[in-house]
């Protein structure tokens, strides 16, 4: 890993996330990891709800050795204005690393800028667990799950991520992270979205200049049927309209809940062993109809099992150097 921290997919780049998904794997075939952060202690912070990040980083801790520890932002002094460099420069006196969810939908960007104080104020590793603009560990699990049902190399296989109406408005950090990790490891991942639904520019033009280099194939397209048909994998995701806001957003997403959703019809276009992903949580008949969803086709809890793996390859990679010798 270049950095002490990882806050997006850049921080790891094309050699980190391969070694974590190694370790990952190796570990998920029952390697013993117990011993890799004895005596280590992990941090949690939340200001927004979770539970698959937050239980499987608890529970990767406690299987790699270490003690987590969970708060949420109103039971810290920072419901009392303290500050993000204070509060990170004094847990960094007591933890071996942080993990920091944080966002507000009202508020794009503020907070990542929120975890980049943090990691510049304490002198251990932090981890994004999704912000407004990035969900590097849920990318790593998705890497994982797709490497398990289409095989190790997956340049010749596509993966179409597509937006999909929601009554919660949620960030975009999935996409962006999967967006850089597809270009990184020249993969073929297409994102298709309504008009005005499109992603953060400065991501799809950072992922265009690094596909440039690693022959990526990543896609943006507003077909929806055009753009699923022929894929491995349908991966649905919400997530904020960046030209829209308001009313307006919301009118439009009402507009397109009946069209923008994940369907056996749809799932059929993209061909008879064409497997469904959803980082979850999603509501039936919302982003995914429930045939879909509780089908055949679906892998929604072996992804959701993967963020355990990657999350404990992911701290042993930061925090010890016996899994960075064997990486
Ligand atoms: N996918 C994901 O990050 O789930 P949680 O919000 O439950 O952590």
């Amino acid at each position: 890993m270049p950095g002490k921290d990882v806050l997006g997919m850049a921080d790891l780049g094309a050699d980190g996330i391969g070694a974590v998904l190694e370790l990952a794997r190796r570990m998920k075939a029952g390697e013993d990891t117990t011993r890799y952060l004895a005596g280590k202690n992990v941090g949690l912070l939340f200001n927004v709800p979770s539970t698959r990040t937050r239980v499987s980083f608890q529970v990767a801790a406690s299987q790699l050795g270490a003690d987590s520890h969970t708060y949420g932002v109103e039971e810290l002094r920072l419901a009392n204005r303290e500050t993000v460099e204070d509060t990170a420069g004094v847990l960094a006196r007591y933890l071996d690393a942080l993990v920091v969810r944080w966002y507000d939908m009202d508020d794009y960007g503020g907070g990542h800028r929120r975890l980049e104080a943090m990691a510049a104020a304490a002198d251990i590793p932090v981890v994004n667990a999704l912000d407004d603009l990035e969900h590097p560990c849920q990318v790593l699990g998705d890497l994982l799950t797709l490497r398990e049902l289409l095989g190790p190399d997956l340049a010749g296989r596509r993966v179409v991520y597509t937006w999909a109406y929601s009554s919660r408005q949620k960030t975009p950090g999935v996409l962006h992270s999967s967006m850089l990790a597809g270009a990184l490891l020249g993969l073929r991942f297409t994102f298709v979205h309504p008009e005005h639904f499109g992603l953060d520019r400065r991501f799809t033009e950072e992922a265009a200049r690094i596909a440039a280099g690693t022959g990526a194939e990543i896609v943006s397209r507003t077909d929806l049927e055009g753009a699923v048909s022929g894929a491995d994998a349908v991966y649905v995701q919400s997530w904020k309209s960046f030209e829209l806001a308001g009313q307006d957003e919301w009118q439009a997403r009402t507009r397109l809940a009946a069209r923008w959703r994940v369907t056996e019809e749809l799932m059929e276009r993209a061909g008879p062993d064409a497997v469904f992903l959803d980082c979850m949580p999603s509501n039936r008949g919302e982003e995914v109809d429930a045939d879909v969803k509780d089908g055949p086709r679906s892998r929604i809890f072996q992804q959701a099992e993967n963020r355990l793996h990657v999350q404990k390859a992911l701290l042993a990679r930061l925090l010890s150097e016996r899994a960075r010798g064997e990486g």
